[in-house]
């Protein structure tokens, strides 16, 4: 029973390939320092690395009497191949080891997310150049506001990935730090030569202080708000895309791959990989509460309660690499009815901007403008008319600013092209967008 409770063995056997490469470089610091021979630095590491098979293979039996990864391992090691086995422990604790651990696989995870990021990226710029052309109202308050270039909404996503990534590999940063020489608490009296370690192991430095080595957890907190961060933009996207998707809007057709019928409506298809990407969301954000919440009380150092950093962390990387993949693939078969978006985007009211700045390059102020354009869409929406249908007459009786070529100024694709400022959805800004990314993510996969 307290066994059962105590236990890690049955989620932390994941770290086993991290657990035994550091254990490998653990032995050839033992072997530096005079305290292995090279026989049994080597027979260690043979030992370990068929156990690694073992594992592999599924041919490995895991005992839960034996508690966690690393002890399994030691334990398996020692009934192998005897006293070198027995040797390895020294100048090392599990809580030293299990830093490195999580820091190894860590590291690790992070480099495979920025992949899968990178992919749907990639993804998000090949629907852009699919629909180059095809415009959308942009939406402030869920409510119509300009149009914009349906490339351009996806490159907003596109962006914010490209900042997670950022973020995964500033944490990474400080992930990559080489805990082993810490011990429990205090280090060891036995010298080991922990920057050959760190260099083995590929890390750019050493931990500097053996009590923060042992007890931080920060870089875990680090890592699972980049990727809480992640599902958040994602959840935002899926709002958008079951929005657009549904009968109301019918901007968007999600793949049958993607989606579900219901068991009961015929008609319906649900957009399931949307709602399941933001439902996830809300794990992946509790997964970092719940370890900021083990943390906070902690005394210095190591405590027990540390051990629950790991079944959150396996569950936000399991479920965000899942979805990473799911959502690039769905987004590559998104299809666009570009008529439908045109027609919407070409609701006259999403031009009223353009009307009131088509009188700011006349001399009127920017506000006495909103003011009268204000007061034209009413005229407009109590008339039930658009403003392609009032005569230069009648818009001449909320400004005498206003001539005949106001007119130009009432058409979707110029009121794209004239918004040409760098980050604005012009159609050659956007264009050059989605060549720049294409390029970029060509040379950082
Ligand atoms: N299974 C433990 C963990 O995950 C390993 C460290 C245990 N250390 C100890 N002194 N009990 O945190």
């Amino acid at each position: 029973m307290v066994q059962r409770f105590t236990e890690s063995i049955s989620f932390d056997w994941r770290l086993y390939k991290f657990d035994i490469q550091g254990s490998i470089a653990h032995a050839s610091a033992l072997e530096k320092a005079g305290l292995l021979t090279p026989q049994e630095r080597a027979q260690i590491e043979s030992g370990l690395k068929s156990i690694e098979r073992e594992i592999d293979e599924g041919r490995f039996a895991f005992r839960s009497d034996l508690e966690d990864v690393h002890m399994n391992i030691e334990s398996a090691l020692t009934s192998r191949i005897g006293s070198p086995g027995a040797k390895l422990h020294t100048a090392r604790s599990r809580n030293d080891q299990v830093a490195l651990d999580l820091r190894l696989y860590l590291r690790h995870e992070t480099d495979d997310l920025c992949r899968r990021i990178a992919a749907l990226q990639r993804a998000l710029v090949q629907l852009g150049e699919k629909y180059q052309e095809t415009i959308i109202p942009g939406y402030t308050h869920l409510q119509r506001a300009q149009p914009v270039l349906f490339a351009h909404h996806l490159l907003a996503y596109v962006e914010m990935l490209a900042r997670d990534r950022e973020r995964l590999i500033d944490a990474r940063y400080r992930i990559n730090r080489m805990p082993l020489g810490s011990g429990a608490i205090a280090g060891s009296t036995i010298q080991l030569d922990r920057e050959y370690m760190a260099e083995l192991l590929g890390f750019s430095e050493v931990t500097r202080n053996s009590m923060d080595a042992v007890s931080d957890r920060d870089f875990v907190c680090e890592f699972l708000f980049a990727l809480s961060l992640v599902g958040v933009h994602l959840s935002r996207l899926s709002e958008d895309l079951i929005l657009f998707a549904s009968s109301e809007f019918h901007f968007i057709r999600i793949s049958d791959r993607y989606a579900t019928g219901s068991s009961l409506m015929p008609q319906k298809k649900n957009p399931d990989v949307c709602e399941l990407a933001r439902g996830k969301t809300g794990r992946l954000i509790g997964n970092l509460v719940s370890l900021l919440a083990t943390l906070k009380g902690l005394p210095m150092t190591y405590n027990r309660d540390m051990q629950e950093d790991k079944e959150v962390i396996f569950d936000s990387i399991d479920q965000l690499k899942l979805a990473l993949e799911v959502y690039a693939g769905m987004i590559l078969e998104i299809e666009v009815d570009s008529d439908r978006t045109r027609l919407a985007a070409s609701d006259p009211g999403l031009l009223a901007t353009d009307l009131a700045d088509y009188l700011v390059l006349r001399g009127v102020p920017f506000r006495q403008a909103h003011e009268a354009i204000g007061k034209l869409v009413a005229y407009c929406i109590e008339r039930n008319r658009g403003f392609a249908e009032l005569t230069l007459e009648e818009f001449r009786r909320f400004s005498e600013n206003f001539g005949p070529d106001l007119f130009e100024v009432l058409n979707v694709d110029r009121a794209i092209d004239s918004r040409t400022a760098i980050g604005a959805p012009s159609r050659k800004n956007v264009a050059a967008a989605l060549e720049a990314w294409n390029a970029m993510l060509r040379e950082h996969p």
